[in-house]
């Protein structure tokens, strides 16, 4: 499913994408922000944050109905696209992801032999954890994603068993 196929380079379409993932990035962020804030009692600054998440929210949403117009697709394609993003989750990007975060600790912990100062060897080994961290939760959501893509593969099946019939 190719969407606004005769536009496809459109700089504003590219544009577009952009300005949403940032938007629903910012949505996420503050929210963690507005916990964070309210865990160490700044209840003031939380709410800002939280006030703030929803618009961006509200400007996410105005961007993927541009993107994804409502007018050009059915159920069948929208399933058929997010089958095609988790796929490349599960089956590309995470596996290369975590890949590349045991590459990144195997290095740092190699050049870490030679590191000097305390100070330096307590961030170096907080990264390193992260680092940990991070390969691993790319490793669960490997699974996690495919059981999405398998979810919206069954319900992409019955529907269009709904429609042959
Ligand atoms: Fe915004
Ligand atoms: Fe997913």
């Amino acid at each position: 499913m190719t969407l606004h196929p005769h536009h496809s380079d459109s700089p504003t379409l590219a544009n577009l994408g952009a300005a949403f993932a940032d938007e629903a990035a910012s949505h996420v962020k503050y929210l963690h922000f507005a916990t964070l804030c309210r865990e160490q009692g700044d209840e003031e600054t939380a709410r800002l944050f939280e006030e703030t998440a929803k618009q961006e929210l509200k400007h996410a949403l105005a961007h993927v109905e541009l993107l994804y117009p409502r007018s050009q697709l059915t159920p069948q394609h929208v399933l058929e696209m997010a089958i095609e993003g988790e796929a490349h989750e599960y089956s590309t990007m995470y596996p290369s992801f975590r890949d590349a975060a045991l590459a990144e600790g195997e290095a740092l912990a190699a050049a870490g032999t030679d590191s000097r100062q305390d100070e330096s060897d307590t961030r170096s080994e907080d990264f390193r954890k992260l680092l940990a961290l991070a390969a691993k939760r790319f490793a669960a959501l490997t699974g996690v994603e495919r059981r999405h893509c398998e979810h919206y593969r069954a319900a992409l099946a019955a529907t269009n068993s709904t429609t042959d019939k």
